[in-house]
């Protein structure tokens, strides 16, 4: 397993530009499943989940190719209807798949997903939408079996807006006949994304981002080109950096309104930011005063996906903060690791309390999670010393190469390949 060696303590300098996000990709590659011809998606860097995706196509009988950073896939030819649990188990988005081959084939057969251990994780929503519009569901053997021959559009309302249930629900409204509305679904700008490829496609959806998505069953869809939105947070986790380590960064293709709760945060600190249009520089002395609190919602709130990058940059600001956890049991894996690496944090069930230090010290540490693995990336950035990350592949789910996207702005860190 390979693993990242950071000398810390280098100020950030120079021009970063955000990828295309992971999750806008991942529910837009199961949307693939449904289209008759050809996609072409522009840009595409390839995070480990989205090769887990590519692999999970190939499977099911698409044709999947890479021009440069162009991901080609033709999908006319998916006859298969089942994702095993050796494919469904490296990745959480594979229950995506669900909604798109009902579509395709009105069955499926896929196996429990797997992903970041952030918490329990059900897909009870997923299911119970899918239900809702007739779906006939069986769980058996790590196996959902599902039969949408009865299926017709509906209304159907989410008991949370959850992200993945949401887009799920989307697509299994796409070719299934008649309307689907969905009541309380999440607003992330993915699925807005999603519905904006699935219309590039041809399909009939409106409403996402707002309290209902309003979705028109078509017969078929057809190819298209299509780029996803810019990683927000991505974005957000270079800002925090720079804010962290001190600098001063352009961070190129960064859509500021996708990002409006983090940047309200900087408001009345001392890390200064201006915003062109996609672009946004930042510069920081690298000790600020500490968010008063910081709490996690659903989008427009605080993404939980940015809480352990803030929460490194806490360790090192001036004063306390709170974060409270709402939307993961388990998104504190983090937490001991910092603690090695000299942070003050008390934490009892989904609350930490942080004591800014003037200083982070190097450590051997582990990733527990994708988030949690690039908030140590940042620490070992700010530290005193040497600092060695084990587990990054759960990094290179989310983060293309990030050695090479960190080193030209002056941080010295490398992947020791095993
Ligand atoms: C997506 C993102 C993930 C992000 C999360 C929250 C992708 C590929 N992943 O994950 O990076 O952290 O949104 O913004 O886009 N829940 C249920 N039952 C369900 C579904 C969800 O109880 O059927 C709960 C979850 O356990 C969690 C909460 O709802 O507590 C939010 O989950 P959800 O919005 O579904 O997140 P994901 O789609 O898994």
């Amino acid at each position: 397993m390979d693993k990242l060696f950071i000398n810390g303590g280098n100020k950030l300098y120079g021009k970063i530009s955000v990828n295309g996000a992971k999750n806008a990709l991942l529910p837009v590659l199961a949307g693939v499943i449904m289209v008759d011809g050809m996609v072409t998606l522009k840009k595409v860097p390839k995070y480990s989940d989205v090769l887990a995706m590519c692999e999970i196509l190939s499977n099911l009988g698409a044709k999947v190719n890479w021009h440069g950073s162009d991901l080609i896939i033709d999908s006319s030819t998916i006859e298969e209807h089942t994702i095993t649990s050796q494919l469904a188990g490296s990745l959480r988005s594979s229950i995506f798949a669900l909604g798109p081959l009902l579509c395709r084939h009105k069955i499926a057969k896929v196996a429990y997903p797997g992903g970041c251990e952030i918490g329990l994780r059900p897909i009870d929503i997923h299911l119970n939408g899918l239900r809702v519009m007739g779906t006939r569901i069986v769980e058996k053997n790590g196996y959902i079996y599902a039969n949408g021959e009865s299926m017709e559009g509906c209304d159907v309302t989410l008991s949370f807006a959850s992200v993945g249930a949401t887009e799920n629900i989307m697509m299994a409204g796409v070719m299934t006949r008649g309307i689907t509305r969905i009541f309380n679904p999440a607003k992330e700008p993915e699925i807005v994304d999603l519905q904006d490829f699935l219309n590039a496609c041809g399909a009939k959806v409106s409403g996402a981002g707002t309290n209902m998505i309003y979705i028109e069953g078509v017969e078929s869809l057809h190819g298209c080109i299509y780029e996803v939105i810019p990683d927000r947070i991505a974005g957000g986790t270079y800002l925090l950096m720079c804010a962290m380590c001190g600098g001063e960064i352009e961070i190129e293709n960064f859509l500021p309104y996708h990002n409006q709760a983090l940047l309200s945060k900087f408001s009345q600190s001392a890390c200064k930011i201006d915003i062109k249009d996609d672009r946004i520089f930042v510069s920081s002395s690298g000790r600020l005063d500490s968010f008063i609190d910081v709490e996690t919602a659903v989008y427009p709130g605080l993404p939980t996906d940015l809480q352990p990058q803030i929460m490194a940059l806490q360790t090192v600001s001036n004063g306390y903060c709170l974060v409270v956890e709402n939307l993961f049991e388990s998104r504190f894996k983090h937490v001991p690791e910092l603690i090695k690496m000299g942070a003050d944090i008390k934490f009892r069930s989904n609350v930490c309390v942080i004591k800014g230090k003037e200083k982070l010290y190097g450590a051997d540490v582990n990733s527990p999670d994708l988030r949690g693995g690039i908030a140590l990336v940042m620490a070992g950035m700010k530290a005193e010393g040497y600092t060695t990350i084990s587990g990054i592949e759960l990094i290179d789910r989310g983060y293309y190469q990030i050695e090479k996207k960190l080193a030209p702005l002056g941080v010295d860190i490398k992947r020791i390949e095993k």
